[in-house]
């Protein structure tokens, strides 16, 4: 028996088209899942779904969505159970992060953080537990980060929803134990994604790798190993966790 399989099981991971989503999806395709990866970039995405399934015996699909957009999120979780018959794996995985000072957030940034971050993640979950309950299986993923946990400068809503997903995982796991499902979160650290390459100056860059025990940014397909893991049978004892995934920052205290 092989615990990390996913063959026969269907997995939707949003945000899918780069970075750390595209690579939990690649993981998943190899581990036998059929995907269906979402974003807003149709391009990315198509180009994402060929690399995800290049060499592999398994679906790919890909769904366009804006996850600030609520009736997008809503028609993204029909149309990802109409693609693949349902969807026992949800990766609620995109993200966005707009730093400000507390005393200079704007409410446009403020409310479009929560709706991607936090509000668009319970949404997805509430259209695709149904089903998860019915079948009685399913896995709720959530990428929270290490911002969850703990703060950085000007992060405060990127914080605030990062820190409520963990909450909104454990408050899941609770009820949705009697059902075989597990709800966990996610917490990376420093990745080398295009969200914070483009955040950073170039003495942060150097400075988050410092932190860490390994020395180095993780590579996003270092988000797989875990991802699989909440994902699989390896992981069925595994709920209303957050699982840090950091090359050692928080070994860092001083
Ligand atoms: N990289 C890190 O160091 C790190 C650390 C901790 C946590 N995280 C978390 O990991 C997750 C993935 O981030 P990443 O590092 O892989 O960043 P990324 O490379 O910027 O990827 C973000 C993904 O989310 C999608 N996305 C952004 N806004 C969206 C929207 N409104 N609707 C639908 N999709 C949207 C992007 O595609 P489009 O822009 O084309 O829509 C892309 O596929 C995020 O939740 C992030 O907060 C990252």
């Amino acid at each position: 028996m092989n615990l990390f399989s996913l063959s026969g099981k269907s997995a939707l991971i949003t945000g899918g088209s780069r970075g750390l989503g595209k690579a939990m999806a690649r993981g998943f395709a190899e581990a036998g899942a059929d995907v269906v990866i979402s974003s807003r970039s149709a391009d990315d995405l198509k180009e994402a779904a060929a690399e995800i399934g290049a060499g592999l015996n398994v679906r790919v699909e890909w769904i366009a969505a804006d996850m600030s957009d609520r009736a997008q999120v809503k028609a993204l979780a029909d149309e990802a159970v109409q693609r693949l018959g349902k969807i026992d794996i949800l990766v609620n995985n995109a993200g966005i992060n707009n730093p400000q000072p507390i005393d200079e957030i704007t409410d446009e940034v403020w409310d479009k953080n929560v709706e991607v971050d936090l509000t668009a993640c319970m949404a997805m979950a509430r259209y695709l537990v149904p089903g998860m309950k019915q079948r009685k299986w399913g896995r709720l993923i959530y990428t929270s980060s290490v911002l969850g946990l703990g703060g950085r400068l000007h992060r405060n809503v990127y914080c605030a929803c990062k820190a409520a997903l963990i909450g909104l995982a454990k408050a899941n796991a609770l009820e949705l134990g009697p059902y075989g499902i597990t709800a966990n979160c996610l917490c990376p650290g420093p990745f080398l994604t295009d969200m914070p390459m483009k955040l950073l100056s170039d003495a942060d860059k150097q400075k988050f790798s410092d932190r860490t025990a390994l020395g180095r940014w993780g590579l996003p397909r270092e988000i797989a190993g875990p991802a699989l893991l909440l994902a699989s049978d390896a992981g069925s004892y595994i709920t209303g966790e957050a699982i840090v995934v950091d090359g050692g920052v928080f070994a860092n205290v001083l």
